[in-house]
């Protein structure tokens, strides 16, 4: 089944999570790369807490946006890690992260997905404030045709709820999406759902001891354009 759309995950994949890792090495000298690690496993650990302890597919009582959920995980990694909390530090490395730097080959991948005349969009647990403000700051706003929250939905991937925003607003068949994710997980979870998949391994990481494998494994973006030629 031919590609129509080419669906991209926000963090970790179109934008830098551990680009933080520099203003928090600043802040908190020889402890930068281990909070922005903490701080990004704590953030996705919560968003499956809240996800798993409620199950209406209405969405959840216990949802809170990922903004508010960034800023529990940063508090909780800086005690887990025994660094000072201060108001200062925490607005400057949340100011950060709603300005991420974007992966270098990101913005040419899109273009060139727009130059075939392929649909692309977003979707991401991150809030509808913090996606337009990523997306504005890297320069990507022309090149998309949607960016999904699955705050729509007050549920986090990998919910079928959540990857099921993108059918509801394209009207395809799953197998003509390809999802695209650094976020093995989420490549994981996007399979199951029936997705075509990409899985950008950034970091060269062992893939998931659980299956199935995605479709297609790369190691950045530009691996997208390889998949659909
Ligand atoms: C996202 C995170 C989970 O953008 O990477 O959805």
């Amino acid at each position: 089944m031919a590609i129509q759309l080419v669906v991209f995950d926000a963090y970790g994949t179109l934008f830098d999570v551990y680009s933080i890792g520099a203003l928090a090495e600043r802040l908190y000298p020889s402890q930068g790369a281990a909070l922005s690690v903490l701080w990004r496993d704590k953030q996705i650990e919560y968003t499956r807490l809240i996800s798993l302890s409620d199950p209406d597919p209405q969405g959840s009582r216990h949802y809170q946006s990922f903004w508010d959920i960034t800023r529990a995980a940063l508090r909780y990694a800086l005690a887990r890690l025994g660094l000072v909390h201060t108001p200062e530090n925490e607005d400057a490395l949340m100011a950060q992260y709603a300005e991420l730097t974007p992966f270098p080959e990101n913005l040419g991948v899109l273009q060139a997905l727009r130059q075939r005349g392929i649909a692309t969009a977003i979707l991401s647990n991150g809030s509808p404030e913090m996606l337009q403000s990523a997306v504005r700051s890297a320069d990507m706003l022309g090149c998309l045709d949607a960016v999904l929250s699955v705050d729509s939905v007050r549920q986090f991937k990998t919910t079928p709820t959540s990857y099921q925003l993108v059918l509801d607003h394209f009207e395809l068949a799953p197998a003509e999406v390809l999802f695209v994710s650094s976020n093995a997980w989420d490549a994981l979870g996007a399979t199951w759902f029936g997705f075509t998949t990409l899985w950008v391994n950034r970091q060269g990481l062992p893939p998931e001891a659980i299956g199935p494998s995605p479709h297609h494994t790369g190691r950045d973006l530009s691996d997208v354009l390889k998949v659909l030629a």
